[in-house]
């Protein structure tokens, strides 16, 4: 057991109890952000005239070695310290004598994890910023090489209209865009620097909050030393952008598995993002795009479990905060994870295009645009939808797609149909013709690239 508290006990702490209060094991993670936290608060307590620059030198040059040592493995951060913090400064003791206890002059360890925190999760936003740039330039190359790919589009998974597989992966390139800016937002909020709050009612000690914040690239600090030491709203607003992140991909994925089945063999992913089964020698199945859907759950947990922990804490610190780390460090972990796996899945995956175009073709996806080659002739469209109903009905009872009716038996049914109808109807005609600003048509798609090219240029 090894504390930095004790002075006023009279008795040593229960084991069980040690153990259940320590983080070392899980916030030896931010060793990093701890040390770096440090040296900006000792250059800024020299600048303050608080330390002399002899023993902010010292400090740094100590907690320089201890980095270095950590990083080349000579030094291992021991589960004998209560946690990171603790480790940290009773190794500059260690490695500098005296003048290392001044490191902790006018901090507590409330604004001290506050930091850490705060640091920690600003670095890996920035990773996922730029796994989600992955994601995207692999679903840009998606849709441009699939501009004429044709393939059902579904509502309430039936087939509905004809749309392109660059149209359909670009409704998820959208996503991931809101994604990516949410992850901008959450940046910019948080960029703010709690170190200086004290333990919650700032300190005595002339500190300059200014030169500590610009010194960690903060955008400046924080204006409330309470809301500082207590505040874990950014560990909500990224919980809650990576769950936004897991549920598109999970409905991605779930799209993926479905087109990968043997029912719909639209694509076919490849064997080393697939996996066997033990007793079924035929089986590929997709794991990876099963498993980011099942982990969705599990970063929504994390959500979940950190609004209800923040819920009843009283201002300000209280050690409940404490529980922000292990679920944030998983979620992440597992939002990387998932983000570059999936990004591979799709990078590897090939479309079976003549499967996916037929399946476009039959389903009746033309409907649509037999009553709008009726309404461009005058039949009102009330009207028009009926005529085709009628249409339908006929093909059902004769076993025929719209395409393959003889004109008299169109006429039978509505004596405005011309032989113009076939190619009014046709799936190149259907797509070709929706150039809307978001729909479908290569035109329209065409613009939507030239944005997307310009957009991922600028990340
Ligand atoms: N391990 C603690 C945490 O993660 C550090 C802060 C401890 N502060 C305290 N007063 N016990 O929140």
């Amino acid at each position: 057991m090894a504390q930095l508290w004790g002075g006023r006990f009279t008795k040593e702490t229960d084991q069980l109890v040690y153990n259940f209060n320590a983080s070392i094991s899980f916030d030896q993670k931010f060793y990093k952000q701890d040390i770096r936290g440090s040296i900006a608060h000792v250059t800024m307590l020299a600048a303050s005239g608080i330390l002399t620059d002899a023993e902010r030198d010292q400090i740094i040059d100590g907690l320089n070695g201890i980095l270095a040592d950590v990083e080349n493995g000579t030094l291992e951060i021991s589960s004998k310290y209560e946690d990171i913090h603790s480790f940290v400064e009773a190794n500059l003791i260690d490695r500098i004598g005296d003048v290392g206890k001044k490191l902790h002059t006018g901090r507590s360890r409330n604004d001290q994890v506050a930091l850490d925190m705060r640091l920690y999760v600003r670095d890996e936003i920035l990773e996922v910023k730029k796994l989600l740039v992955s994601l995207m330039k692999e679903l840009h190359i998606l849709m441009k090489e699939n501009v004429d790919t044709y393939m059902p589009g579904f509502t309430h998974l039936q087939k509905a209209q004809p749309v392109t597989f660059a149209h359909h992966v670009g409704a998820y390139m959208e996503m991931f865009k809101r994604d990516y800016s949410r992850m901008n937002d959450i940046y910019t909020r948080m960029n703010y620097c709690p170190l200086g709050a004290g333990a919650l009612a700032g300190t005595t000690y002339p500190l300059d909050r200014n030169l500590t914040a610009s010194l960690l690239d903060f955008a400046g600090p924080t204006l409330n030393s309470m809301d500082s030491v207590s505040d874990r709203d950014y560990v909500i607003e990224m919980l809650s952008a990576f769950s936004t992140i897991m549920m598109h991909l999970s409905r991605f994925s779930e799209e993926i598995i479905i087109w990968n089945s043997n029912e719909y063999q639209f694509v076919e992913l490849d064997d080393a993002y697939s996996t066997g089964s033990s007793i079924m020698p035929q089986k590929k199945n997709p794991d990876i795009a099963e498993l980011v859907r099942g982990k969705t759950g599990r970063v929504y947990g994390a959500l979940m479990s950190i609004l209800t922990t923040m819920k009843g804490i009283p201002l300000a610190y209280n050690k409940d905060m404490q529980e922000d780390k292990e679920l944030t460090f998983d979620a992440i972990d597992t939002v990387k994870g998932c983000i570059a796996l999936f990004t591979g899945m799709i990078s590897t995956m090939k479309l079976n295009k003549p499967v996916m175009e037929k399946s476009a073709m039959n389903g009746f996806t033309n409907a649509t645009d037999a009553a709008d080659y009726l309404v461009n002739h005058g039949v009102p469209f009330r009207d028009a939808h009926g005529i085709v109903g009628q249409l339908v009905l006929y093909c059902i009872e004769h076993d025929k797609s719209l395409l393959d009716m003889s004109i008299d038996e169109y006429k039978a049914i509505s004596p405005v149909f011309e032989d113009d109808i076939y190619d009014a109807i046709s799936l190149k005609t259907c797509v070709s013709k929706r150039n809307t600003i978001g729909a479908p048509g290569e035109e329209a798609m065409k613009q939507v690239l030239a944005i997307n090219e310009e957009y991922l240029k600028n990340l």
